[in-house]
């Protein structure tokens, strides 16, 4: 959560009040891409910050309504109208082929997550709703991890800058950079997320219902991931 809150403040700082000036994306002084993007910042923002509080267990325990509020915030002031300008955002970006797919593929994860998450609320089924916003929050703090990721890319590339991959050429050394950095966030916080989920999903053992030596047990041993998670409103979604 710290780590999370404090990237965000460093990566929003440089737009805080908005001036043109301190751009660290160069929008070559035009005005209308400056405004897109520090719409979609703005709108990441309050996407990353809403995001963050619905896995706050105290919330959503104690405070179902503020929850519900809260996700209402986190999609329709955050994720959705991010997601809008972030198509003109991409488009425009001059940061190379890698990064551009990267980000677009992120668009499109974020999109496809996101309507799932929804639906599965709408529809009352909040096993699946949790697991589809696990997901779609993954995918808004991707972009913050290819922040952290350039920690570990920035010296590797730097350590070829004069070598054959690179023979010095500034440009191709940023693009790598923001391309590795880019997809590495988006890949390993989904990876790590589809193996949390299927850990969670697996039978959960249970001593009550666990067989004893002598034959005695109650079941198989196991409850049902899904019942067993549902019996527990701290889980609901
Ligand atoms: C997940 C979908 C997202 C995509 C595809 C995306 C894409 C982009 C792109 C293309 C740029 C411009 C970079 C360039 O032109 O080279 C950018 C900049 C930026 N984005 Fe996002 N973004 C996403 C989510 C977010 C979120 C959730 C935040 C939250 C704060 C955010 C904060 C920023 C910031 C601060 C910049 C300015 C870059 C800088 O100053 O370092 N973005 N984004």
């Amino acid at each position: 959560m710290v780590v999370t809150l404090g990237l965000t403040g460093y990566m929003v700082s440089a737009y805080l009040p908005p001036d043109l000036a301190t751009s660290r994306v160069d929008v070559h002084g035009d005005p209308v891409r400056y405004w897109l993007l520090a719409g979609h910042i703005g709108f990441g923002t309050i996407a990353t910050v809403a995001g963050l509080a619905q896995f706050w267990p105290w919330l959503r325990r104690t405070r179902p309504r503020a929850h519900r509020w809260a996700g209402r915030v986190y999609f329709f002031a955050g994720v959705f109208p991010a997601m809008v300008l972030t198509v003109p955002v991409v488009l425009a970006s001059e940061s190379g082929m890698s990064n551009v797919s990267a980000l677009a593929t992120m668009l499109v994860m974020w999109a496809i997550t996101g309507v799932a998450g929804l639906r599965a609320a709408r529809s009352r089924r909040f096993s699946d709703h949790r697991a589809w916003m696990i997901r779609n929050y993954a995918v808004t703090v991707s972009v913050h991890a290819s922040r952290l990721w350039g920690a570990v890319v920035i010296p590797l590339v730097l350590l070829q800058a004069d070598g054959p991959a690179y023979q010095g050429d500034t440009r191709a050394i940023i693009h790598d950079i923001a391309g590795a950095g880019a997809w590495l966030g988006l890949f390993v916080n989904l990876a790590v997320v589809e193996w949390y989920l299927r850990r969670r999903a697996r039978p959960v053992k249970t001593a009550r219902n666990a067989p004893s030596p002598t034959g005695s047990g109650s079941g198989s041993g196991t409850v049902p991931p899904v019942a067993h998670r549902l019996a527990d409103p701290a889980q609901r979604g």
